[in-house]
């Protein structure tokens, strides 16, 4: 826990800056209280795109601080720790993904936004699990899809849609750690929980989930649903904003299969706010981007934009 001045102080140093401090739902509390704007990854590109802040901190990971870069270049881009990583985004490396995209004719690549600017450069279109229905059901019926790097979301959207889809063998470390065995369990102990999930979780527990959404849906299903108590399928930063947004729910975090922690991103929790305040001091790390590149990676993410209006 941080004490009163030390959060004054980062966020004296922002005003000095003229900073805005963006952070995902998937970081810790302290740093979700302190936000200028906390979301999920669609809010956080909107939000990064419109900001007349001189510089962002992006307080979530590197593809996400890779975004806001792309869609807002004038703005100095900084993040608290540089190997904040994704596991879905590690998983597809550029030149494997070009490889697998020429085994296809003429195909059409929905990327989910969980990846990198390699990646979406090579994609005709950005999804987020927000959004993705909708960018799907604009999709063209006469050319084969490609759907990356997430496997399991693709499989979701593939039953749900009946669209027959190729899918780039990806998957979130986190999300597929939970168990099925002690959810069932869970499920037993407390018939009247809920159980909602990301459809970043594996099919074998989507089939359990009585509501299944991305982050921002999970929490305003929490909020709105008449049910009082729900065992939350997705990285465990989530139950802050439900509980302090729902505050008399009751949520149970969905637990892994081991005993540890993997319910919570080791990336996104490598934040803290002694880093945020180094990078904002200091302005680094800074995230920068060929402009090549950031030109073809903004094509695919406009287009959502605009397709998911
Ligand atoms: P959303 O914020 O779009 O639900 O994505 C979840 C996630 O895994 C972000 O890394
Ligand atoms: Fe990537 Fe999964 Fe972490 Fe999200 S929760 S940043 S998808 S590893």
């Amino acid at each position: 826990m941080k004490s009163h001045t030390q959060i004054e102080d980062l966020l004296e140093l922002k005003r000095r800056k003229n900073a805005v401090i963006l952070a995902h739902y998937y970081q810790d509390s302290d740093i979700q209280d302190i936000a200028d704007f906390i979301g999920d990854s669609l809010d956080l590109a909107r939000a990064a795109k419109s900001t007349n802040a001189d510089r962002i901190l992006f307080c979530g990971v590197h593809f996400m601080a890779e975004g806001a870069k792309i869609l807002n270049p004038s703005r100095q881009v900084l993040i608290p720790d540089l190997k904040a990583g994704c596991s879905l985004s590690d998983g597809c490396p550029p030149d494997k993904f070009a490889a697998f995209k020429k085994q296809f004719d003429n195909p059409f690549v929905i990327s989910y936004i969980n990846c990198s600017a390699e990646i979406k450069a090579l994609s005709d279109v950005i999804c987020t699990s927000t959004n993705a229905e909708k960018i799907l059901s604009r999709a063209p019926k006469d050319r084969p899809i490609i759907f990356a790097p997430d496997k399991n979301l693709g499989g979701y959207l593939k039953k749900k849609t009946g669209r027959d889809m190729s899918l780039w063998n990806g998957s979130c470390m986190v999300h597929e750690t939970f168990s099925r065995r002690k959810i069932i369990d869970l499920k037993t102990e407390y018939p009247d929980a809920e159980l909602i999930a990301h459809p970043e979780c594996v099919e074998e527990l989507l089939k359990h989930a009585e509501f299944i959404g991305s982050t921002s849906a999970l929490l305003k299903h929490v909020i709105s649903s008449p049910v009082k108590k729900f065992i939350v399928a997705t990285e465990a930063g989530i139950l802050h904003q439900m509980q302090k947004q729902a505050p008399t729910k009751i949520l149970i975090p969905a637990p892994p299969e081991a005993s540890c922690a993997c319910n919570e991103c080791p990336y996104m929790k490598l934040n803290t706010l002694d880093k945020m305040y180094a990078a904002l001091d200091t302005e680094k790390p800074e995230l920068f981007m060929n402009e090549d590149l950031r030109l073809r990676a903004l094509k695919p993410l406009e287009l959502m934009l605009e397709w998911s209006n």
